[in-house]
């Protein structure tokens, strides 16, 4: 696709969208299996199909709606994305980063991503969250290649505070009021869909991971590249220990999902409180 053709499909997906809605989202989520919670503290004004925006993405995950919804939490202005892409489903990195951009249309400043992960740090409990304070991409692939378009950022994007500071600091100073055990420490992405083998946990502990998934870091690229402060957090879902690796099911990640979701959502609760 010819870069202009994305860059009207983007203004038209932002054009129908702010023709349904009251007030702009300040602040956007997208929310990783098993990690809703937060959802049921949205007090909603819309919901808007992704099969009714024009040009969104589709969803082909079961149990996912496929939805964006809006309205306030704590009396400020939220779009949350019920449902996100992931390469491995097969999406181009223009795809998954195409609601990214409709949300920077918007005027969305802060950009909130949770997702599951394999813990490599073998300090790190599964059941309990993790502040992503920096990632690495293996993707092997980037949503900014192409001709970069200048209106929406730079061609050569700094991603020295990716996960924003002061967004970091506020969310583990508020964990620990709330006695939430946190870690802090660096996302690895990788494109699945397989969960890794021992060696290459090995390998990704090596190279300076702390938690393993496959997803978030387009997003994450997309966002910095327009201009939008980032907070992000990872559910340890299981121990990715190469030198005792266990057999691992996508039923198993989701149950410790749930169980890291429930704290991670109570963080993001307040850390919306407090802007
Ligand atoms: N590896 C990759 N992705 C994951 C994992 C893992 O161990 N756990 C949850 N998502």
């Amino acid at each position: 696709m010819e870069i202009r053709e994305y860059v009207e499909k983007v203004n038209e997906a932002a054009k129908y969208i702010r023709e349904r809605i009251s007030e702009d989202p300040k602040i956007a989520m997208i929310l990783g299996s098993g990690l809703g919670g937060i959802s049921r503290e949205i007090d909603v004004e819309k919901s808007l199909l992704y099969t009714d925006i024009p040009y969104f993405p589709l969803s082909t995950a079961p149990g996912h709606k496929g939805e964006l919804v809006f309205g306030k939490v704590h009396g400020k202005p939220v779009v949350l994305m019920n449902g996100r892409f992931h390469y491995y489903e097969g999406y181009s990195m223009k795809e998954i980063t195409f609601p990214v951009r409709v949300f920077q249309l918007l005027g969305v400043e802060i950009f909130i991503v949770t997702n599951a992960a394999g813990g490599i740090n073998p300090d790190f409990e599964v059941g309990k969250p993790m502040v992503i304070t920096d990632h690495i991409n293996l993707l092997g692939d980037n949503p900014l290649i192409g001709p970069n378009v200048d209106e929406w950022g730079p061609r050569f994007p700094d991603l020295s505070n990716a996960y924003d500071r002061g967004l970091r600091e506020m969310a583990v100073e508020i964990a620990g009021e709330l006695g939430i055990k946190i870690y802090e420490g660096v996302y690895v992405a990788v494109p699945g869909p397989n969960f890794e083998t021992a060696a290459e946990y090995r390998m990704l502990r090596r190279i300076g991971a702390d938690a393993v998934g496959m997803s978030t870091v387009p997003e994450v690229i997309v966002a910095n590249h327009g201009g939008m402060k980032v907070l992000g957090f990872s559910a340890i879902t299981d121990k990715g220990d190469p030198d005792n690796l266990k057999p691992l099911t996508a039923e198993e990640v989701l149950e410790n999902a749930e169980r890291a979701g429930k704290a991670i959502a109570r963080i993001i609760s307040e850390v919306i409180n407090r802007l």
